[in-house]
């Protein structure tokens, strides 16, 4: 019996660190966000995924780092596809295999690159000929943050509703030559993720808050980012993320991602600019801190972070490009 041939293509995406940050929606199940987001693709980190249609699988599989992956983060997958299957009307099965040196569960956006990556080969596995903005919106089905890790450099992810919420680049990578000195502190897997955290965020008394402020605080990170002025953009930066934190801390129940070497780089950060290293911090949902800075204060600040007791390895990373299809 003749199968028909499987349809197959590969893609590579970077997972983001937000600037401003994502937390909670205001529509879980269509992914769109309470508020608006900025973000720094990193390059150091990358996700490539082959998706194969075939219509000789049972089911879909799902491997990552060649480990076959069960629900629910099969499953996700799944979710994902289905929409690129109901788009393009097809039916079959589909083998995922994704390789990612991306910490998993750690605080860096894993699934921004994943589904990022996932959405663009799923799509063009099934013949689809998407726009960037399209790609984006499928994308942030799968997480949020991977609406960001579409677009190349410095992206900002708008509210809105289902055709409106998309990321766009406001600046390609090569703008401004920043670096995510990240500081790990743990590789465990966080025990509440993201999706679990965003649907708490409205149970906070600061959300509403938070999400009020985030507009004057974009534009401030915007404007400062557009000007390359890490010294207005930081402390902006900081604020966001404390804000954040302060969110899931005070949810129900309460979400604390920080462990005492968190809290210990966070003392750290003004003391060492004092000492004349130009450095600010964000976190995302796990206790590793991500330090900016610009390139050539990066080795400085590795050295000093390395001297904190309890932070386990230093990752740097530069701006990112965009997803795209690789052979
Ligand atoms: O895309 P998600 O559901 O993994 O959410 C990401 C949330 C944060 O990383 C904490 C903030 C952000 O904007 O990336």
């Amino acid at each position: 019996m003749n199968h028909p041939k499987p349809m197959q293509a590969t893609a590579m995406a970077h997972p983001n660190i937000a600037f401003i940050k994502y937390w909670g929606n205001a529509d879980d199940d269509l992914v769109l966000p309470a508020n608006a987001s900025l973000s720094m693709n990193l390059e150091q980190f990358r996700t490539e995924t082959t998706v194969t249609f075939d219509p000789g699988l049972p089911g879909d599989e799902l491997h990552i780092n060649n480990q076959p992956v069960a629900d629910p983060a099969r499953q996700r997958a799944t979710d994902l596809l289905n929409l690129v299957r109901q788009q393009a009307g097809l039916t079959a099965a589909a083998c995922i295999d994704s390789h990612s040196n991306v910490p998993m569960g750690s605080g860096i956006a894993s699934s921004a690159a994943a589904f990022a990556a996932l959405a663009m080969a799923g799509t063009a596995a099934a013949g689809l000929d998407l726009s960037e903005a399209e790609l984006s919106r499928l994308a942030r089905r799968g997480s949020g943050s991977a609406s960001r890790s579409v677009p190349g450099g410095y992206c900002q992810w708008r509210p809105g509703n289902d055709l409106d919420s998309v990321a766009v680049s406001i600046a390609p990578a090569e703008h401004w030559d920043l670096r995510d000195v990240v500081a790990i502190v743990s590789q465990a897997h966080k025990a509440v993720g993201s999706s679990g955290g965003h649907r708490l965020a409205g149970t906070s008394s600061l959300q509403a808050a938070r999400v009020a402020g985030t507009e004057a605080r974009l534009k401030l990170c915007r404007a400062a980012l557009l000007a390359r002025d890490l010294a207005r953009m930081g402390p902006v930066m900081e604020e966001d993320a404390i804000i954040m934190h302060g969110v899931m801390m005070s949810s129900h129940p309460p979400l604390y991602y920080w462990s005492p070497t968190t809290m210990a780089l966070i003392l750290a950060a003004p003391e060492w600019r004092a000492a004349g290293l130009p450095v600010y911090f964000t976190i995302d949902a796990g206790p590793n801190v991500h330090f900016i800075c610009e390139a050539e204060h990066a080795a400085d600040a590795a050295a000093q972070i390395r001297k904190i007791p309890g932070v386990q390895d230093v990752i740097i990373s530069g701006p990112g490009g965009p997803a795209r299809l690789i052979d």
